[in-house]
Order: C-alpha cells, then sequence, then structure tokens
C-alpha cells in the first residue's frame, strides 16, 4: 500500500449489527486501523444496531457512532451506509447478510458464517450475485506469528506436510445450573448457535489449518453433550441441551496429511487454548494463543550441536504487520488480529477485491464442520467437501 500523502483516502461508512464482545473488537478495529496502516478508506461509525436502545446508546456513545438503529432491517436500508457488519449471534447472520447483500451493501460477518453449511451456502450466493466485497472474522490468520507461519510453510520450508494438530480448550459451561439461552448464554442454544464447540471453536482451527495446509478432505468425528437438560432463560423451561459440548475429529487433508483436532468447553484449567502443530519433512512449527507473540520452530537442518525448537518472539519489524507497532521486543495482542483484519480488508477494496477469508472460504469451513457433526451421528467417515 503506498502511504504516500498524495493518497487519497475516501470514507466509508459502517454500520455495525451487535454491540456485544465483537461488536467492541470490531469498533475498535474500525478506530485504530487508520491510525496505524495507510488504508485507502477510512472507515467512519457511521450507525450502532440492537434491539435495546437503553443498552445500545452508551456504547454507541462510547464509540462515536453517529446514530442507533434497533431494527437491522432498518439499517440494512439506510443509504448513508456503504457497509454492514455483523457482530449478532450465529442465527442472524444468514438474513442480514441476504438483506444487505440485496441492499447492494458490502458485507463483514462474524464466524462461523452460517449455522450450517446450507445457510452459507445462500450467503455466498447473495454476496457474489450482489458482486459486493466481503470478508468473515476469522481473526487467527492475523496474529502475526500465525500470519509467519503461513509465510514459512508457504516458502516450503517444512517440506512435505506429515501432520497437524490443533486444539481449541475452555472450562465455563462445567456448572449444570449453568442456564441455556438468552443474552450471554445463546452460545449454549442450538437454534440460535446451529451447533455447541464445532461451529464456534473447531471452525477456527478449521480456518487455520486449512489456510496453512489447504483444503480436508475426509472427517471422522465424535461428539458428546455432557449436560443433557438446563434451564433455558428465555421460555423459562428446563430443556434439552442440543449442542456438543466437546468435539473431537480425524481428518485427511487433501495433500495427505494427517490431523486431528479437538475442542471442549469441559476441560477445566483452560480459558481459550487454542494450539496448533504442523509436523514436516524438515521442520515444525508450533503455537499457543496464551502466548500468541511466539512462534515455536525447530529445523533438523540445523547444525546438530545447536539443533532444538527455537522460541521466536514476533516483534520486530521484517514479521508480518509488526512494521506498522511499535519497536523490536515490543509485543501485540487480541484485539490487534481485528485492526490487522480490517487493514487487509480496506488494502483488497482499494484495489477491488474481497479480503480473505471471503464468504466462499468460510463455507469451506462450514462444510467441514458439517461433515464433523454428519459423522459424530452416522459414526462413519465423511467427505468434508460440497456434495
Ligand atoms: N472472531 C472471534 O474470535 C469471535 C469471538 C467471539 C464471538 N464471535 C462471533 O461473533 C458473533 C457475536 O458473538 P459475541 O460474543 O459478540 O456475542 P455477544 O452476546 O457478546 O453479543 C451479541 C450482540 O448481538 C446483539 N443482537 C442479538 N440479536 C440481535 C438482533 N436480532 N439484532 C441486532 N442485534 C442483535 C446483542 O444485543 C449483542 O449486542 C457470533 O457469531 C460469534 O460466533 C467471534
Amino acid at each position: 500500500m503506498d502511504g504516500s500523502p498524495e493518497m487519497t483516502v475516501k470514507k466509508l461508512n459502517i454500520g455495525l449489527v451487535g454491540y456485544g464482545f465483537m461488536g467492541r473488537t470490531h469498533s475498535n478495529a474500525f478506530c485504530q486501523v487508520p491510525h496505524f496502516f495507510d488504508v485507502p478508506f477510512a472507515p467512519v461509525l457511521k450507525a450502532a444496531c440492537a434491539r435495546d436502545a437503553a443498552k445500545l446508546k452508551p456504547f454507541a456513545e462510547r464509540w462515536g457512532y453517529q446514530s442507533i438503529e434497533t431494527d437491522w432491517r432498518k439499517l440494512v436500508e439506510r443509504k448513508d451506509i456503504d457497509l454492514i457488519d455483523i457482530a449478532s449471534p450465529n442465527d442472524t447472520h444468514m438474513e442480514v447478510a441476504l438483506a444487505a447483500a440485496a441492499a447492494g451493501k458490502m458485507v463483514m460477518c462474524e464466524k462461523p458464517l452460517g449455522r450450517s453449511a446450507a445457510e452459507s451456502r445462500r450467503m455466498v450466493e447473495a454476496v457474489e450475485k450482489a458482486g459486493v466485497a466481503n470478508m468473515v472474522w476469522y481473526n487467527y490468520r492475523r496474529v502475526p506469528a500465525v500470519t509467519l507461519a503461513k509465510q514459512i510453510i508457504d516458502e516450503g520450508k517444512l517440506g512435505k506436510i506429515f501432520h497437524y494438530r490443533a486444539k481449541f480448550l475452555q472450562d465455563w459451561t462445567i456448572s449444570k445450573d449453568l442456564p441455556q439461552g438468552g443474552a450471554g448464554l445463546w452460545r449454549l442454544d442450538v437454534g440460535v448457535a446451529g451447533s455447541g464447540v464445532t461451529g464456534d471453536l473447531l471452525a477456527h482451527c478449521i480456518d487455520t489449518a486449512m489456510w496453512l495446509n489447504g483444503g480436508i478432505a475426509r472427517v471422522s468425528g465424535m461428539t458428546e453433550t455432557f449436560i443433557k437438560e438446563r434451564h433455558h432463560t428465555l421460555t423459562g423451561k428446563t430443556e434439552k441441551v442440543g449442542i456438543d459440548d466437546a468435539s473431537l475429529f480425524l481428518a485427511r487433508f487433501d495433500n495427505g496429511s494427517l490431523a486431528s483436532f479437538e475442542a471442549t468447553r469441559y476441560a477445566r484449567g483452560h480459558k481459550a487454548l487454542y494450539t496448533l502443530e504442523i509436523n514436516g519433512e524438515h521442520a515444525s512449527i508450533a503455537w499457543d494463543l496464551h502466548d500468541l507473540h511466539r512462534l515455536q520452530y525447530f529445523d533438523h537442518r540445523d547444525e546438530g550441536r545447536l539443533r532444538g525448537w527455537r522460541s521466536l518472539h514476533i516483534t520486530d519489524g521484517d514479521h508480518p504487520y509488526m512494521g506498522k507497532w511499535w519497536v523490536p521486543g515490543l509485543q501485540i495482542g487480541y484485539e490487534h488480529t481485528f485492526i490487522h483484519q480490517a487493514a487487509d480488508f480496506l488494502a483488497a477494496l482499494g484495489g477491488g477485491k474481497s479480503a480473505a477469508p471471503t464468504f466462499r472460504d468460510a463455507l469451506a469451513t462450514d462444510l467441514v464442520t458439517d461433515a464433523v457433526l454428519k459423522s459424530a451421528r452416522t459414526g462413519q467417515w465423511e467427505s468434508a467437501k460440497d456434495q
């Protein structure tokens, strides 16, 4: 991107849906991105949308949104909005995205794209038919250490890939007294979430895995729902739990490599332990979200006496994105991954393109999660490709 003063920066009017966890990360990204990256578009926080005006208003004021809407349909219809950013629960993604695309708006959407591949497919068709820029917030691709892993793999430093291993462990739903449904607990309601940890946590692992190591061909999965019934906050009744609390699967990639994936919300002591490891004939890479600014690298070609795992501190100016931040040795964190993604989106937009992962890329992830859930039901290996 040319950062010369002559570059004309145009305004891009954002309409955000949802002011929760992701509403904050996205708002922060839109605010910060022009301060650190030379982007051809400057996001303008035009309107924030959620159903409860009393709760939405303080959020909008804090972040500097110029207006609020309590119905996303009104937001989508507004002539002064260029881009709809969907940061609301999974059951809203498809409806909002289809309407936004039909209104000719660019669409950014949180993950998983749909509650199922069938929903995602409709969303892909909608944005592609409308010809609007689109992107899904699989933000872990933009952790500088993970982006560096991608560069190292693409340069062929690992050689032939044998194994990929990923896990995402949490422990916040172990209590049987935790209700399902409603604000903060919609992830436990299958009607809203679509699935449990498969669509929530494993989707991240799958997106990163396919970005680093190519497509997944087949999967064999196993899921469990440890607490079978929970009080439902919205209905006031005790209801069956339809989500998977834990999900494990084996996979074979298109390149022939073997993989294992695991996600659970029942791993006592773990809050967001996302780890990945990839083993090739010459070298291996390992990464851990709890230590996100480090990349572990082992290269068998090193001189024998000095050979061992290197712990790279990803803070130098020649590391991905880091030239835009502080000085070598000073690390950045979780929120920066969203700033990087916004920067890449705006840069791509300047060239008339969509930044990855696009809706189509995210559909590929939903095909894998659907196949994992299907395999857990059938007990068979299942294809992870579009049938
Ligand atoms: N990329 C990531 O790492 C990441 C992390 C967390 C969540 N997510 C995804 O982001 C999305 C939101 O998750 P969250 O954790 O921010 O949820 P949250 O519960 O913190 O916030 C959801 C927001 O959506 C609003 N909302 C709900 N229904 C709405 C409707 N019909 N119209 C308008 N607003 C509505 C709520 O008022 C709330 O502000 C989900 O799809 C989730 O899977 C992604």
